[in-house]
């Protein structure tokens, strides 16, 4: 039999429903704060995440589907949002549209991962962008919108880490700082973190083996400059008059290369060593690598998987059917296709008319259509045969009609819409 391919797994409808939910939320919450929905292609110029992700990335370094197509081109399964949509902005021209341009996607992303509860190969992630705006206030505003995402969906012991990056020249001096220091203690880290010493030594921060030794290290937060330890300093108090609570992470490290100044991360207790469930940051250069013009930028992914498994089981109410429409005798033992056709069009006709209707597709006797029909809670249900009968599942009333015409009038007087 073949599988899906690992890593990968099948939405089947219960989860479904939950997904729709996410999206009811995400529509409702990020839609009444002004963010409009966007979509990017599920592929990209690799160009584009080796550009914009980082080339010291785990991502750009090993976690990317990359193919060549039949034009020669190298693309990329995308295995992140903000890139792609930093390059539609300046494809599209959208900072002729009133500043700042909000955005959110709900979407599919792939990265070749090792494989684990929370790590899939595809996975969905709800993400939000704010490109335009580089006061404090975004960043607030985003790490709130989060929180209330994370809330809505029930999650269960969310954490919030926040931590400052400085702009690019101080994390450039500090790197430099921070490499010297690593350079003098090679012998006493491990081999992954040396050979990233050049590349990013940041990423030491982010090593389990090199825990000990990364006690003493300079922090990058104790040499922010004026400007971005007041932005910093404000963020945080914004989110503390929203009586948002936080730790400061001073060692804070995402896997991507383009954070500026705010970096935040969420994680929950209910997940197990994939306990990100979402984050984001500040990344005011990308767009300017990316070969645009200086435009400040910010914002967040969460993962969907990750929202479903730490989120709360939710009562989802079953759609409703307004009408199963049956056909007397059952159609298998030889019901006469005109009484068929009835009620297809019925069926039809009752859709059309705004009803939620089902027609029976499987030949069963009467009896069975009306279990089935209390199965999905029908509220009426019509047999057509030599005439129709019309049956009110909450009353148990049959009324036999005197033919399928009224049968829509009737339910339509007589139900609550
Ligand atoms: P990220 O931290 O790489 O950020 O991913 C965001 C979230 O996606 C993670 O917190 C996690 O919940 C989920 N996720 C990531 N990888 C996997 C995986 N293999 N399986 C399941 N879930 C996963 C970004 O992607 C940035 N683009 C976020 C951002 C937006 N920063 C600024 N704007």
């Amino acid at each position: 039999m073949i599988e899906a391919p690992k890593g990968t797994h099948d939405v089947l409808p219960a989860e479904g429903a939950r997904r729709e939910l996410l999206e009811q939320h995400a529509r409702k919450l990020l839609g009444g704060a002004g963010y409009h929905r966007i979509e990017t292609p599920m592929f990209e110029a690799t160009e584009l995440f080796a550009r914009g992700v980082g080339a010291s990335s785990d991502i750009v370094q090993k976690e990317m589907y990359t193919f060549t197509d039949a034009g020669d081109r190298s693309l990329t399964l995308k295995p992140e949002g903000t890139a792609p949509i930093c390059r539609a902005y300046m494809e599209h021209g959208m900072h002729k549209l009133p500043s700042p341009v909000k955005l959110w996607y709900l979407s599919p992303f792939f990265r070749a991962e090792n494989v684990q509860r929370g790590r899939q190969r595809q996975f969905w992630q709800l993400g939000a962008e704010v490109i335009g705006a580089a006061g404090p206030e975004t960043d607030a505003e985003l790490i709130i919108l989060l929180a209330e995402v994370l809330e809505a969906m029930g999650v269960k012991g969310t954490r919030l880490k926040i931590g400052s990056l400085g702009t690019p020249e101080t994390r450039n001096a500090y790197r430099a700082e921070l490499a010297l220091w690593l350079r003098a203690r090679e012998s006493e880290l491990p081999a992954e973190v040396v050979a990233r010493i050049d590349l990013n030594p940041m990423r030491a921060f982010d090593s389990d083996a090199a825990a000990a030794v990364m006690v003493d290290a300079p922090r990058l937060m104790d040499r922010l400059n004026d400007e971005d330890a007041e932005h910093f300093a404000t963020v945080r108090r914004l989110l503390d008059n929203a009586g948002l609570s936080y730790e400061l992470d001073t060692t804070l490290v995402r896997g991507l290369d383009y954070y500026t100044r705010t970096l935040f991360e969420y994680t929950s207790d209910a997940l197990g060593a994939q306990s990100g469930v979402g984050g984001g940051g500040r990344y005011d250069g990308l767009i300017e690598q990316l070969g645009g013009r200086p435009t400040p930028g910010a914002g967040w992914a969460a993962g969907v998987e990750r929202i479903l498994l730490a989120g709360a089981e939710q009562p989802i109410a079953p759609d409703s059917v307004d009408l199963y429409v049956l056909v007397a005798p059952p159609s298998e033992s030889g019901a006469d296709p005109a009484s068929r056709s009835l009620a297809f069009d019925l069926a039809h006709e009752a859709r059309r008319a705004g009803l939620a209707a089902q027609l029976e597709l499987t030949g069963r006797s009467v009896k069975a259509g009306l279990k089935h029909a209390d199965r999905l809670k029908a509220r009426y249900v019509a047999i057509v045969g030599e005439g129709v009968a019309l049956k009110d599942m909450e009353s148990g009333e049959q009324t036999d009609l005197a033919s399928a015409d009224v049968v829509i009038p009737t339910i339509l007087r007589g139900h609550r819409l």
